[in-house]
């Protein structure tokens, strides 16, 4: 950008707390100064916020702490003044009743601290699940610029003779210790050595699938996200950020000069190459809809059919995100797909996608293949409809099982998690290999917050017969590291009514994904008796945040947003009186 078209100080937003010769503005400069800061460290100068969320039970955000010390150093050094605050952590594991249900208070809550101070360009620091979408819709809407600075993943786990990653092994090994091939001593020697650093889970689970979608919306560093936690090019990666926030601020490179509807058709083309997590969908859509982007399941159906996963990586996969960085990072596989890529999209360094990674090296083809030689004959996730799911429902035929991808059977209906778990194990329950486990009240309203539920535990009968895959069928989402044939995020749900509800033991359902259809083989008539028999579940809360959750939470093919919280409409900043 030319210095013509730089801002000037006074056109810094923060100008209006500082700058005028008003009672208030001394005010806010005798509280800056209180803090020991000199005056010309904020006269004139882009105020840069760190927004960080670091908590000690936010468990592989546990370095970010150094790294906002770290992106500091960076802002210091271009000039501007960072400043830290800390927003809701939603470690992915620890969070009740699941992180999905505070994804949208996060996002409330970004957008609210950058409005209400004088913040001319924010720093989001995250990388867990939902952190990387609830910094962003809010970060979107607050509409200041922003950039990405991503936790990293955690170094490879490693078990006896095996690598493991986090969540897949954790839940192969348990089906293994259910079914009596491994001990319990066993299964306590993996879980000391399963998560071996600081950083996100390691798989191509939901935090490296968002983590590589905003790389390719532009909204990182080039060929960051796979750097490792613990590695030493992460805290200079932070300081880059650091350095770099303060020129966009002068540049006013804002969220709606790079978030266009090629950029997010950039993230829908990487999550399909990447073999992504299911999740990706929902938080997209919601990211799109807080741009005015128009994004919708047949956007991500029509990528699927045309471009087949590449990234050797677990769950769909072997390897895992130390090995993808040592193979060249996310650019490698970007570059590899470039011909399904708009390259002019512009990133936060200032240069297009194209810029970022033509002639980026690949040093591993097994882990980052060809597209003539992609590592599945299926896509990546694909999109049904039909007569249990109206509006949409979501399965990853890459980490299915072949056979099972077309099959009718009949179903085995399970009223929520909590009747799941109290039957699923009974010898007497009536299921076998070629059952359909089906699992209501997992949705947005029904959860609440959609937890992941959906890859329904097998039964113990089932697997000492050696059975590892079934159909499953939930309105619920399924955490990215799992695989398995499990149909998710069932549209409408059953909590508001969703024909899911309607579903009883015994009833025949057919799956048919080739076709992408999701049918219940009940007729008409039977159907119109069961809802008008129907009765909506109590509510889960009478106060709190729990009740304007599922008053206004929507349901997964728009993004589980709140109503209220949609759109792209700009709101008026603050008055300073
Ligand atoms: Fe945070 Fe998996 S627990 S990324």
């Amino acid at each position: 950008m030319s210095s013509a078209t730089r801002l000037r100080p006074e056109e810094l937003r923060s100008y209006r707390w500082y700058g005028p010769d008003t009672i208030r503005a001394s005010a806010h400069r005798q509280r800056t100064l209180q803090m020991g800061f000199r005056r010309k460290d904020f006269t004139g100068k882009p105020i840069i916020g760190l927004i960080n969320t670091w908590n000690e039970l936010s468990t592989c955000h546990y370095h970010l702490k150094e790294r906002a010390n770290e992106a500091r150093r960076g802002v210091w050094a271009a000039g501007g003044l960072p400043l830290e605050f800390f927003a809701l952590g939603l470690g992915e594991v620890m969070v009740k009743p699941t992180t999905m249900f505070h994804r949208n208070l996060l996002a409330m809550e970004v957008e609210e601290i950058i409005r209400s101070h004088p913040l001319d360009g924010v720093i989001l620091l995250g990388g867990c699940d939902k952190t990387v979408p609830g910094l962003i819709m809010g970060a979107i809407s607050a509409g200041v610029p922003f950039l990405f600075l991503p936790a990293g993943p955690m170094l490879n786990g490693h078990w006896r003779k095996h690598t493991i990653g986090a969540g897949t092994h954790t839940k192969k090994f348990w089906e293994e210790l259910r079914s009596g091939t491994i001990t319990h001593q066993d299964w306590e020697e993996i879980e000391e050595a399963i998560c071996r650093s600081n950083g996100t889970c390691n798989t191509m689970g939901t935090a490296s699938t968002m983590t590589a979608l905003v790389e390719a919306m532009g909204l990182t560093l080039p060929n960051t996200i796979c750097i490792p936690a613990v590695d030493s090019a992460h805290p200079r990666m932070a300081t880059d950020c650091g350095e770099r926030i303060v020129e966009m601020v002068w540049e006013n490179l804002v969220p709606e000069k790079i978030l266009t509807r090629e950029a997010f058709m950039n993230g829908v083309a990487t999550l399909m190459a990447v073999g992504g997590s299911t999740n990706a969908p929902i938080h997209m859509v919601a990211m799109a809809n807080r741009a005015g982007i128009s994004l919708t399941l047949e956007d991500f159906d029509a990528v699927s059919r045309k471009l087949r996963v590449i990234a050797d990586m677990l769950p769909a996969g072997r390897f895992l995100m130390e090995d993808l960085f040592y193979a060249g990072g996310l650019s490698a596989i970007l570059n590899r797909i470039k011909e399904h890529l708009a390259l002019d999209c512009l990133t936060v360094n200032g240069k297009t996608l194209g810029d970022n990674i033509t002639d980026a090296p690949c040093y591993n083809d097994e882990i980052v293949r060809t597209l003539d030689a992609p590592l599945t004959d299926v896509e990546s996730i694909a999109v049904l409809r039909g007569n249990l799911a109206p509006d949409g429902a979501i399965i990853k035929p890459s980490a299915s099982t072949r056979e099972l991808l077309v099959h009718t059977g009949k179903a085995v209906v399970f009223n929520g998690v909590a009747d799941l778990y109290a039957r699923v194990d009974d010898p007497d329950l009536d299921v076998d290999e070629n059952s359909v486990l089906v699992m209501k009240q997992g949705g947005p309203v029904g959860g609440p917050g959609m937890p992941e539920w959906g890859g329904m535990t097998i039964p113990k009968k089932l697997l000492a017969k050696g059975v590892r895959d079934m159909v499953r069928i939930s309105d619920a989402r399924m955490s990215g590291t799992h695989y398995g044939t499990v149909v998710l995020h069932v549209a409408p749900e059953s909590a508001v009514g969703g024909p899911l509800a309607l579903v009883e033991d015994g009833d025949m359902i057919e799956l048919n994904v080739p076709e992408r259809k999701l049918n219940l083989l009940v007729d008409e008539a039977e159907l119109a008796r069961r809802r008008a028999a129907w009765k909506a579940p109590a509510p889960h809360y009478s106060r709190g945040y729990g009740a304007m959750y599922c008053a206004h939470v929507t349901q997964a093919p728009e993004g589980c947003d709140f109503d209220f919280l949609q759109g792209s409409e700009k709101l008026p900043e603050p008055d300073i009186y």
